[in-house]
């Protein structure tokens, strides 16, 4: 089980939470972007993620939960992005905001929220390489784990794909682990991060 580690919410500030992310063996650093429209709270710009994540070498999996995703492309394209995920329900030309991820070589992933039906994303899992499983309402870290999204994951199983990868994002931890072992990443935001041993919180995920 690969595991990428958010940030947003934690014991310390933003750069000693990416120091102690970066000394740990999590996959990714995973970046949570909050616009203010898609939802209600805003959070970092540009300039503030881009001193951030100085503070590690991991490779970064950028969650844009924003309703205008081309503006930010070109920018994160300049990070050190694996995997850049917009929202499903943010655009109307999914495929055009694919092309353009992909034109500048960054993998690309897409996140529906836990009221958007996997059905939706049927036209474009040929192209992506990742989706992003919603299994809280984007916006927040910290929020419970909804079981009903665990279906969504054998949904995208059975349909034997595999360029793309599956990852579950939000109230992950030691015990709703257990529900999405099907999946190939989870993200861990407070779980991780408001403890006292990050390593120890991802070895209790792997
Ligand atoms: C929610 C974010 C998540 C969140 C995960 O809007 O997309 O990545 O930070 O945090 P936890 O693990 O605390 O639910
Ligand atoms: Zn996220």
């Amino acid at each position: 089980m690969k595991v990428s580690v958010s940030f947003i919410k934690s014991k310390y500030n933003e750069r000693e939470t990416i120091r102690f992310i970066d000394q740990t063996n999590a996959d990714y650093l995973h970046v949570d972007v909050m616009d203010g429209k898609f939802v209600t709270e805003k959070n970092y710009t540009f300039g503030q993620i881009k001193e951030y994540v100085k503070e590690t070498s991991k490779k970064l999996d950028v969650h844009l939960m924003c309703e205008n995703p081309h503006k930010y492309i070109k920018d994160f394209a300049l990070l050190n992005t694996e995997y850049l995920i917009f929202h499903l329900e943010t655009v109307n030309n999914p495929e055009e905001i694919i092309n353009e991820i992909h034109s500048y070589g960054i993998k690309c992933g897409i996140s529906i929220k836990p009221d958007t039906e996997v059905i939706k994303l049927k036209p474009y899992l040929e192209k992506i390489e990742q989706v992003l499983v919603m299994s809280v309402e984007p916006g927040a870290g910290g929020q419970e784990f909804m079981p009903e999204m665990i279906q969504k994951i054998d949904d995208l199983k059975t349909l034997g794909l595999t360029n793309f990868l599956i990852s579950v994002d939000g109230g992950i931890n030691e015990s709703t682990i257990d529900y999405v072992r099907n999946a190939d990443m989870v993200v861990s935001g407070s779980f991780v991060c408001l403890s006292d041993n990050y390593q120890e919180q991802i070895n209790k995920l792997r």
